[in-house]
């Protein structure tokens, strides 16, 4: 494991440290002690490498990363304060690290890991209140946009669907989530100026997968999208190859 560890290291090293993030530590201070935090690290790349031992999309640092910028976008364009970024950002790190306890009720798991890893860095308690409880509401199985930081992370999690999150390489055995997120080879995320709606764009390669199966597997993703965007007072609309959907 230590092994691919490494391989998998080096090949997200440039994703982390290109980031806009490192050069604005003293607006986001906890984000950048976590993102330097190893025992952090450690679980956002083994939680990875047991979901892709299951068949799952990526789930490692370049999604945590868009994740973060997405979750950033959404409350900056909204006008919070960075300390509240700052908290979102932190969330979307280590939104994921339940998986390595198991797929199922992950984002519960990783809200007690992510409570004890801020825990020990002596993390005010209203701090680490806010992220466990947008790590914890974040899936669709089970989530519920209860506060603005939650809504924002299900809006950019849910969103970050592309072709690089395929981790098999094998095309010949793709399952329907290799073929929808293979077949996306754009998706944005766009606030309107008047600050009444939230489009997610998408650009859906038809030879690789149907619009109609990027609705079967991510129906339940966009509904929970609509019920975040909505807590933060804007529409959600869904767009697909210039067709609005939703
Ligand atoms: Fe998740
Ligand atoms: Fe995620």
């Amino acid at each position: 494991m230590k092994e691919k560890m490494e391989k998998e290291k080096k090949k997200n090293k440039k994703s982390i440290s290109t980031t806009s993030f490192e050069a604005e530590s003293g607006r986001f201070p906890l984000f950048n002690q976590i993102m330097d935090n190893k025992e952090a690290n450690v679980y956002i790349q083994c939680q990875n490498m047991a979901l892709q031992a299951l068949g799952f999309t990526e789930h490692a640092f370049a999604h945590v990363q868009v994740v973060a910028a997405r979750t950033r976008y959404i409350l900056e364009t909204l006008g919070e304060d960075d300390h509240l970024i700052d908290l979102a950002l932190t969330a979307a790190r280590l939104h994921d690290i339940g998986n390595i306890v198991n797929r199922v009720d992950h984002s519960q798991s990783g809200a007690i890991m992510a409570f004890q890893i801020l825990n020990k860095l002596s993390v005010p308690a209203e701090d680490i209140a806010e992220i466990i409880c947008a790590i914890g509401n974040h899936d669709e199985n089970n989530g519920v946009p209860v506060s603005r930081i939650s809504a924002a992370l299900i809006l950019a999690d849910k969103s970050d669907v592309r072709r690089s999150r395929v981790q098999n390489p094998d095309p010949e055995t793709f399952d329907i989530h290799d073929h929808v997120n293979y077949s996306v080879t754009k998706s944005e995320i766009k606030i309107n100026k008047e600050h009444s709606g939230i489009k997610l764009k998408l650009h859906i390669d038809t030879r690789y997968g149907e619009i109609g199966d990027y609705f079967n597997i991510f129906m339940d993703r966009m509904l929970l999208c609509k019920r975040a965007a909505n807590f933060l007072g804007l529409q959600f609309h869904l767009i697909i190859n210039e067709t609005p959907l939703m």
